[in-house]
C-alpha cells in the first residue's frame, strides 16, 4: 500500500510516497481502509520533531492522526466495530498507531467512533482533533449559557471555528480574534464580535469576559487576561499560563491536552448529525500531493481544513 512517510525529521521536503506493507490489528486494534485525512500543527510538530518529547517516532514513520474510513479488518476483542463500518478519529504513530496518511491504518477501538452520517469522507476526516479539541474544552471547563461571555483567540482556525459553532448553540455572546483577511469567514460561524488583530488591540475592547479559549501560541498571557473578570475561566491548547499572572488577575487557566476517544467522538457526531457543527474543507489533495497539502496548511490564512482524499 501507499503511506506518507519521513525516514528523518525535517521539512516538507522529507516526506515521501512509499510502498510498504499493509498494517495488521493487534488485539484492541481496528484496520481502517482510509478514504481521507486531515492535517492539523500538531501533524507538523511531529514531522519536525518539536513533539519528541512527548515521544520518539520508530523511523521510517507515517506521518498524520485524522482519519475517517471504512474498518477493514477487527484485532482479537473488539465488538464495538464490524468490518464495513464508516468511522472517524486518530491514528497518529506517535501514539504507538500506524498513522493516518496511508491507504489502511491500524489504531486502538478507542480512537474510533462511527462517523456522522450527513458528511462526506473529507469532511468527516477534518473533525477529529479540532472538533474533539473544541467539544472537550467547553464541556469540561467553560459553562457557558445564555448570556456568558466568550472569547475566542484564533477564531478562524479548525478548533475556533467549531468552538464558535458550539457556544453559539449554547446561547453564548462569542467574540473571536483573527487575522484581517479572515474576518468575513469568521463572521459567518455567527460569532456577535470580531477582532481584527491586524488593526485591533483586543484587550483593549473586550472586557468582563467570562471564559476565554487560547488557540494561538506565542501571546502575552498579560493581555489574554485582561479580557477574563474575576473569576473568569480559560482554557489554554498552547499550553499553561504564569500562575502568578493568573493569581494576579484572579482568574483559572486550564492546559488542555486533547483526548480523541471514542465518547468524544460519539458526542461529536450528534453535533454534526444535529446540525451544530459544519465542518470545513478548504483544499483536498491527492496521497501523491502531500508535500503540496502541508505546505498549504503551514502557509497561513487557510480557511477551513486541508484534507488529503486517499480513496473516493
Ligand atoms: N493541547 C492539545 O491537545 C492540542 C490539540 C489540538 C490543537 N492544539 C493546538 O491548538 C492550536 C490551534 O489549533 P488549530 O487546529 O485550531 O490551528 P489552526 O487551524 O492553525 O488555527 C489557528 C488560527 O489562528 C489564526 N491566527 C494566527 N495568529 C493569530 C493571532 N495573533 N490572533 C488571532 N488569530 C491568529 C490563524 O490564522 P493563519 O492561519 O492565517 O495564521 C488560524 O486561522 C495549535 O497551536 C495546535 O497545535 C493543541
Amino acid at each position: 500500500m501507499k503511506a506518507a512517510q519521513i525516514k528523518e525529521y525535517g521539512s516538507v521536503e522529507n516526506i515521501e510516497v512509499v510502498d510498504i506493507d499493509v498494517p495488521v490489528p493487534d488485539a484492541g486494534q481496528v484496520q481502517v481502509e482510509v478514504y481521507a485525512a486531515s492535517l492539523n500543527p500538531f501533524d507538523t510538530s511531529v514531522r519536525e520533531g518539536h513533539a519528541r518529547q512527548m515521544a520518539e517516532l520508530t523511523m521510517p514513520a507515517t506521518l498524520g492522526g485524522d482519519i475517517a474510513g471504512v474498518v477493514s479488518a477487527l484485532g482479537e476483542g473488539v465488538t464495538a466495530f464490524k468490518v464495513g463500518d464508516k468511522v472517524y478519529g486518530s491514528s497518529q504513530a506517535l501514539a504507538g498507531n500506524s498513522g493516518a496518511l496511508a491507504e489502511y491504518s491500524v489504531t486502538g477501538a478507542d480512537s474510533l467512533a462511527i462517523a456522522p452520517l450527513n458528511v462526506t469522507m473529507a469532511e468527516a476526516a477534518a473533525l477529529p482533533l479540532v472538533g474533539v479539541s473544541a467539544l472537550q474544552a467547553i464541556s469540561e471547563h467553560l459553562e457557558l449559557a445564555s448570556g456568558k461571555k466568550l472569547f475566542i483567540q484564533g477564531g478562524s482556525g479548525g478548533i475556533g471555528t467549531v468552538a464558535i459553532q458550539i457556544a453559539k448553540n449554547l446561547g453564548a455572546y462569542v467574540a473571536a480574534s483573527t487575522k484581517g483577511a479572515q474576518v468575513d469567514y469568521v463572521k459567518g460561524f455567527g460569532a456577535d464580535e470580531v477582532v481584527n488583530v491586524d488593526s485591533q488591540d483586543y484587550s483593549t475592547v473586550l472586557k468582563d469576559y467570562d471564559a476565554e479559549l487560547v488557540l494561538v501560541r506565542g501571546e502575552d498571557w498579560d493581555k489574554l487576561l485582561t479580557v477574563l473578570k474575576p473569576g473568569g475561566v480559560a482554557v489554554s491548547l498552547v499550553g499553561p499560563a504564569d500562575e502568578a499572572l493568573t493569581s494576579a488577575h484572579n482568574v483559572t487557566v486550564y492546559a488542555q491536552g486533547t483526548n480523541t476517544n471514542t465518547t468524544w467522538l460519539d458526542q461529536l457526531r450528534g453535533l454534526v448529525e444535529g446540525g451544530v457543527v459544519t465542518p470545513q474543507v478548504a483544499h483536498t489533495y491527492t496521497l501523491d500531493q502531500v508535500q503540496e497539502a502541508f505546505a498549504t496548511r503551514e502557509g497561513g490564512g487557510v480557511s477551513g481544513k486541508v484534507v488529503v482524499q486517499i480513496k473516493q
